[in-house]
């Protein structure tokens, strides 16, 4: 072979990829990677074609995936030439490409300002009006022919089937489905034992394009609206009026647009619309920057993919792709089995990832997840990288196989009801023993400061301590750890000292270190205050509890069952020979939030703990879920569900230095 003849067959495949991808994100609504390893194929496609375009006819080169929008307009609804082509976006990563897009329009002109909007994660529609009526619907297709939605758009409350002005009218914008929407419906799906929807796009999408338009209504898709074809013939000029415009007629727009001057500004917004974003109930994946003059447009003009008055600015990705080299199971401290993968080592918003979770077998079938293959994984604030989707199928089946037995007890591990998780149930096991000690000895419960995974296990390895009630008698066995290598006398001393501190720690951090089923924080903290002191735990009648909120059965039938089991009962009076009854320790500091219920949602500056201690220490009372007794909804970002929610009931919602300021009220 040529060089000549490498180098096309090389185009060629990329042709034939990139084609398989559009196939796959376009007509399937099932994308098989990401935006971003999409974008970087495109680029080096374009690069090779611009270098070596003289190896390809003009026809040949016209066909290219770089020249074409590789999305078809099926067959199930009337096909419709638009008016206008509907052209996509150019993308900018930087603010130097932002920089050269400004560059490009100052050539023209130096009276320019910018229209800036979030770039909505949906798909994008045109919607005609006669006579005030909502005449048809078309989906974009390729860009040139489309599909007739019509009947499907009328069930969408948010794009008006009346309007108030009576000449012919072509508005645009973008379909989309709710976070919280999206949620239920694939609750719903998984209920049905019906395959999940990747993701909001996609489930708008599908939906679209049922033929029941039933479905739809269902389903409550929604639209924002953001361009007007031909604004001049309605004597709009600027990118700001089109938005008055359609608000004025009652369609939806995106509420966080903007009108900025300059780089500087546009950078600005960037910036400060990275946090926005978390806190919005649906999906976008950047902003756009138009030209806001829109007298500029026709000279500017266009390529044939995307016009020369408009850039899309894409934020840096939170999930990236790597290989899986292994899957194993963990068991947790209740016994419950974690599925996790371990991974080519890559670099995630600045740390390095070599571990991710998988939760459950249920999630990698669900995922066709095999070892050997390529994935995303995504890590969203505290919370620990998971994998969430396959990037490529390298491997050729799905082989991996449920585990059966415990790893490290070798019994058999149980299903739970629902059949979605995994427990091992064996109350021996070594390594729930070890994972209830590392939790015992951890922040939120005793405290034992120089007491960390790495010291617990020496200590266990060497068989200092096999129950919880062995730390307390670490005091009498130092001749014994000074003869392991790492512990001097310093050190020993520091453990010792954390330990004898947790004599004047709270009954609740006990009662959670005890690792009881279903009781958490805030329910040790609710026990503790009805049970005053250690001594009381063992006789204490638990059925009485039901008679509060925050209490069911499960809880009561869990707490019954671990004060009736020997070996806790010995631990009990164990802990209480060795003068450790611990009493209860109110932290409430002043009444300020009495009566108030406070919901948290959405990542914060510090953790969650920490905003729950204040509102406790002040009177305040926590909740889990929104309802019209809510007081409060404190947002941090990437909220969800629960803000959408608050909305809807008119709760207050306050975000960080807000809940500062109600602090230091009165
Ligand atoms: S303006 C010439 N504004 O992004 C196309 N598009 O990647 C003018 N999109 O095809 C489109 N939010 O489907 C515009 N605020 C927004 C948008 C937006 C989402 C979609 C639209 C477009 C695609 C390009």
């Amino acid at each position: 072979m040529n060089e000549k003849e490498e180098i096309r067959n090389k185009i060629f495949s990329i042709w034939k990829e990139i084609e398989e991808w559009d196939n796959a994100y376009y007509n399937l609504d099932k994308p098989i990677v990401s935006d971003e390893i999409y974008d970087k194929r495109i680029i080096e496609l374009q690069k090779l074609e611009t270098k070596y375009a003289n190896y390809f006819s003009f026809d040949e080169l016209n066909n290219s995936p770089t020249q074409k929008i590789n999305a078809k307009a099926s067959d199930i609804f009337k096909k419709v030439t638009h008016n206008s082509p509907m052209l996509s976006l150019n993308k900018a990563y930087t603010l130097e490409e932002i920089q050269k897009f400004i560059n490009n329009i100052h050539k023209i002109t130096n009276e320019y300002s910018f229209f800036i909007e979030p770039k909505i994660d949906g798909l994008s529609i045109s919607v005609k009006y006669q006579n005030g009526k909502l005449l048809q619907a078309i989906t974009r297709g390729d860009g040139i022919i489309g599909e007739d939605v019509t009947n499907n758009i009328r069930e969408i409350d948010s794009i008006p089937k009346t309007i108030s002005y009576y000449n012919d009218l072509e508005v645009r914008g973008e379909i989309y489905l709710e976070l919280d929407k999206f949620e239920k419906l694939n609750m719903m799906l998984a209920k049905e034992n019906k395959p999940l929807l990747a993701n909001p796009r996609n489930a708008a999408a599908g939906t679209l394009r049922q033929l029941d338009a039933n479905i739809v209504k269902e389903r409550k898709l929604s639209a924002f609206l953001y361009q007007i074809v031909n604004p001049e013939n309605h004597n709009i000029k600027t990118m700001n009026e089109v938005f008055n415009f359609l608000n004025a007629l009652g369609f939806q727009t995106t509420k966080d647009s903007k009108v900025v001057k300059n780089i500087e500004e546009i950078k600005n917004y960037i910036d400060n619309f990275k946090h926005i974003k978390k806190t919005l109930n649906y999906e976008t994946d950047g902003v756009v920057i138009k030209l806001n003059e829109l007298k500029y447009y026709k000279t500017l003009g266009s390529t044939v993919k995307f016009p020369h008055s408009a850039i899309a600015y894409k934020y840096e990705p939170n999930a990236i792709a790597t290989t899986i080299k292994n899957i194993f199971i963990t068991v947790g401290r209740t016994g419950l089995v974690t599925y996790n993968a371990e991974l080519e080592p890559v670099q995630l918003s600045g740390s390095t990832i070599s571990f991710a979770t998988l939760n459950n077998f249920q999630y990698i079938n669900d995922l066709k997840i095999e070892i050997g293959d390529l994935v995303y994984i995504k890590k969203a604030g505290e919370i620990i990288p998971c994998v969430i989707g396959l990037v490529n199928k390298k491997t050729k089946n799905s082989n991996f196989k449920k585990i059966e037995i415990c790893p490290f007890c070798h019994n058999k591990l149980e299903d739970s009801k629902t059949m979605l998780e995994q427990y091992c149930v064996n109350e021996t096991c070594p390594e729930i023993l070890r994972k209830k000690l590392i939790h015992f000895a951890s922040k939120d419960a005793m405290e034992f400061d120089s007491l960390g995974e790495k010291n617990i296990n020496i200590f266990i390895n060497n068989n200092l301590i096999k129950t919880i009630e062995d730390f307390f008698r670490l005091k009498n066995r130092k001749n014994e750890i000074l003869k392991i290598e790492r512990f001097g006398h310093k050190s020993i001393m520091n453990i010792l000292s954390s330990i004898e501190k947790s004599y004047s720690n709270s009954l609740e951090k006990l009662i959670f270190g005890f690792s009881i089923k279903h009781i958490g924080t805030k329910i040790a903290y609710f026990l503790a205050e009805k049970i005053e002191l250690l001594s009381n735990f063992l006789e204490f009648n638990y059925d009485d509890l039901l008679k509060y909120n925050e209490i069911g059965e499960k809880i009561v039938d869990s707490l019954k069952k671990w004060v009736s089991d020997k070996k806790n009962i010995e631990t009990v009076k164990n802990l209480l020979e060795m003068r450790l009854d611990l009493k209860f320790i109110s932290s409430r500091k002043t009444e300020k939030f009495s009566q108030m219920i406070f919901v948290i949602t959405g990542t914060l500056s510090q953790p969650r703990s920490y905003f729950e201690n204040l509102i406790k220490e002040n009177g305040g009372n926590i909740s889990n879920s929104i309802s019209s007794k809510t007081s409060y909804l404190l947002v941090g970002i990437d909220a969800g569900n629960k803000l959408s929610k608050a909305k809807a009931l008119n709760i207050n919602i306050i975000n960080e230095s807000e809940f500062y300021e109600l602090l230091k009220k009165n």
